[in-house]
This record gives structure tokens, C-alpha cells and sequence, in this order.
């Protein structure tokens, strides 16, 4: 049954429109799309789609093909940070924020692998921004959408991440990356063609989520910030290197890795871009196992599950391996040549089996288009 029928048999009337949007792996920039760096993120091919239509009353109710039983019904007049749902709370956000005019039936059906750090809920919010931004006639641009769905998760359900996953999901372009300055949300479509290269992106999810994540997450960004106040400056990407080492005795240890890893992450964003411009893999692969030292010392949000998937991964030959998104569990990043990938999947299986974590699922994707509406049904 497709989503169209789906929803007819669930609410008995068909939906005015279907729309869709990826989730994102992230070539390079982690942990700065807080602190206004430029990140390199660019869309998979697995989509959250969701079919929507518009009530005459206020009433709004949401229902999952993944989760699949009660329909979860609210209203407009309930709509609050404060207020009720678990992982409806995503889209709840952002009909809150888009402040709808009138009630909506949705049908979700998520396809982005849940948990495993490959931005389901910004393919979720941004399916919702753009399926209710043209059934409620909105006009906003791709740069509004990203700060209205940021803002939804921001602050509807609380996790204080950045602007890189919501701008992605909504900017992508096909066989491109997105180089997304965080400050202003310009961007750059970056060619990544690995395919005729022979090499792939293999994204290996570990399966873990440790449940350090939120509150590490925020911590060490409010860390990022606290850096940025001392130095009296907006975010750290106004700080060089130099000047934080020349200043290192006013901050906090913490502060001074975490700052460490936010300024040399951005440089490195710089140097993979122009590797890429060079079609330069064997750079890009050392630039991002860089990136992963970086998070795995200075910023300390790896896990041993991810270690072992980019070091297994560099075992079998893989150019530059590194976690990627929030960290703490989630997925890794391995680029290697496509022969060899059978090879490297069997064999970070076993070491996955060897140290007793559970098994790992394994995913490679070429960068796919943004978020769209897909038909228009009873319009
Ligand atoms: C999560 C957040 C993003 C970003 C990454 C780390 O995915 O949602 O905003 O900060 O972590 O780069």
C-alpha cells in the first residue's frame, strides 16, 4: 500500500498533498554549526514522506506507518512547548512554529534509519516545513524553513542542535554536497563524485546510543559559547588558532579543547573542499580521519563502538574513516574504494562480534536531492 492509500484508509478521505525529504550524512564540519562555521553535509537517498491534509476545525492528528495503532490527536490551541506527544513532538514543532491557520491530517512514513545518526527528525521536521508551506501558501524561502524547523526542535522539543541537518535536508542538490555557511546560510554546490571515481561512502551504524547524548551535546556546545563570550567575539569561528592558544590560560580546560576542535574543524572544512575541487580523495580520506581524532580526543564525544568501526575501516584501506553527527553511538563515515567494500563490511562485522557490541548495520548512499513536494493530490 503506498502513502496515498494509507492515508485514505486511515482518515477516510484522500490527502491534499505528499511530500518528502532526506535525511544527511556529514562529509565534514561536526560540532561547529553551532559556533557559525561552514559544514559539508550532503543528502541520502532514504526519505521521511509525509501526506498532509488541511481540516476546516483546529483539530490536528498524526499517525505513523512505523508506529502504527492510535492516532495521536491534538489542536491548534494546544500546541506548546509544554505540551503532549513523544516522537509526534517533531512535527507538533513544526506546525507550532509555522503557526498553521487551521488543523491538518498527516500520515508519516519515515524511511531514514532511526537512531543511527543520520538526521531522522530533520527529514521529519523538513518533510512537515515544506509539505505546510505550500498547502498553507507561506512563501517562505529554504533558508526561513531551515531556522523555522531548527527553532521548532530548539525549542518544542528541547535539543539545542544547529542549522546543518534542517538545511541540508532542505538544500541538497543531487551528486552535490552542501557547503553551508552557518552564519548566514549561503551556500555552495559542491560536485562529490565518487562512483566514477570508484570509491564510496560506506556509513557504518554502530547501533548504540548512549544516553549521554542530549546532555553531552549541550554541554560541550554551551562550552563553544562560553569560549566565544570570553573572547568577547559572536561565535568561535572569529577566533584563530592563534588566538586561542595565546589566550589559552583564560579558559577552562574543557573550554580549550572543545574550542580546539570547533577552530581546527573548520579549517579542515576549507582544506576537504579544495581537496575536492582537486578530486583528491587520498587528501579528503586524511582530512577527515583527522576530523575523527579531533572528536574522538578534543572533543570527546566518540564512543569505543564508533572507534572500532573507523579503525577497522582503516585497517581494510579505507582513505579516511571518522563518526559523524551528535556522536556517542550513531553512525561512522568510511570512504573506500567500492571493490573493497564487501571485504571491509565482513570485516568490521567480526570485529564488532570480537568485542562483544552488537551487530552493525551498514548503508552507502550517493548525494541525493532535497526536500520537495511530490503531488499535489486534491488541490
Ligand atoms: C547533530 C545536530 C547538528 C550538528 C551535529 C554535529 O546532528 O543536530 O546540528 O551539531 O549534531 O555536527
Amino acid at each position: 500500500m503506498n502513502i496515498l492509500e494509507e492515508f485514505v484508509r486511515i482518515f477516510h478521505h484522500e490527502p491534499d498533498l505528499i511530500a518528502k525529504a532526506p535525511g544527511r550524512v556529514n562529509v565534514i564540519g561536526e560540532h561547529i554549526d553551532f559556533s557559525d562555521g561552514f559544514v559539508l553535509p550532503f543528502a541520502i537517498h532514504d526519505y521521511t514522506t509525509v501526506a498532509m491534509r488541511k481540516r476546516e476545525d483546529s483539530i490536528i492528528r498524526v499517525l505513523s506507518h512505523q508506529r502504527p495503532g492510535q492516532i495521536f490527536e491534538t489542536s491548534i490551541p494546544e500546541l506548546n512547548p509544554s505540551g503532549k506527544g513523544d516522537w509526534e513532538r517533531y512535527a507538533l514543532g513544526v506546525l507550532w512554529a509555522m503557526q498553521i491557520s487551521s488543523g491538518v491530517d498527516l500520515f508519516i512514513d519515515g524511511q531514514v534509519p532511526l537512531g543511527a545518526g543520520l538526521s531522522s527528525s530533520a527529514a521529519l521536521e523538513c518533510s512537515i516545513a515544506v509539505a505546510v508551506n505550500d498547502l498553507f501558501t507561506q512563501g517562505h524561502t529554504l533558508q526561513a524553513l531551515a531556522r523555522i524547523t531548527q527553532r521548532a526542535e530548539n525549542e518544542y522539543v528541547g535539543m539545542p542542535c544547529g542549522i546543518m541537518d534542517q538545511s541540508v535536508s532542505l538544500m541538497a542538490q543531487e551528486g552535490y554536497a552542501l557547503l553551508l555557511d552557518t552564519r548566514d546560510l549561503s551556500t555552495q554546490q559542491i560536485p562529490i563524485d565518487l562512483a566514477s571515481n570508484g570509491l564510496e561512502l560506506l556509513v557504518i551504524d554502530t547501533q548504540v546510543h548512549h544516553a549521554l547524548v542530549d546532555g553531552g551535546y549541550a554541554e560541550r556546545r554551551a562550552d563553544c559559547e562560553a569560549v566565544a563570550k570570553k573572547f568577547g567575539v559572536k561565535a568561535l569561528r572569529d577566533i584563530s588558532m592563534p588566538d586561542l592558544l595565546a589566550r589559552k590560560n583564560e579558559l577552562t580546560a574543557n573550554e580549550f579543547v572543545r574550542a580546539t576542535h570547533g577552530i581546527s574543524e573548520m579549517v579542515r572544512v576549507h582544506q576537504a573542499v579544495a581537496a575536492l575541487e582537486e578530486n583528491n580523495f587520498v587528501t579528503l580520506g586524511q582530512i577527515i580521519s583527522a576530523s575523527h581524532t579531533s572528536l574522538r580526543d578534543d572533543y570527546t564525544v566518540s564512543c569505543p563502538e564508533l572507534n572500532v568501526a573507523v579503525d577497522e575501516a582503516m585497517i581494510q584501506g579505507a582513505l579516511g574513516a571518522r563518526m559523524i553527527g551528535g556522536g556517542f553511538g550513531g553512525s561512522a563515515i568510511a570512504l573506500i574504494h567500492s571493490k573493497e567494500s564487501d571485504r571491509t563490511i565482513s570485516a568490521i562485522a567480526q570485529a564488532f562480534e570480537k568485542n562483544g557490541y552488537k551487530k552493525p548495520r551498514f548503508f552507502t548512499s550517493l548525494p541525493s536531492a532535497g526536500a520537495s513536494v511530490i503531488q499535489r493530490v486534491g488541490l
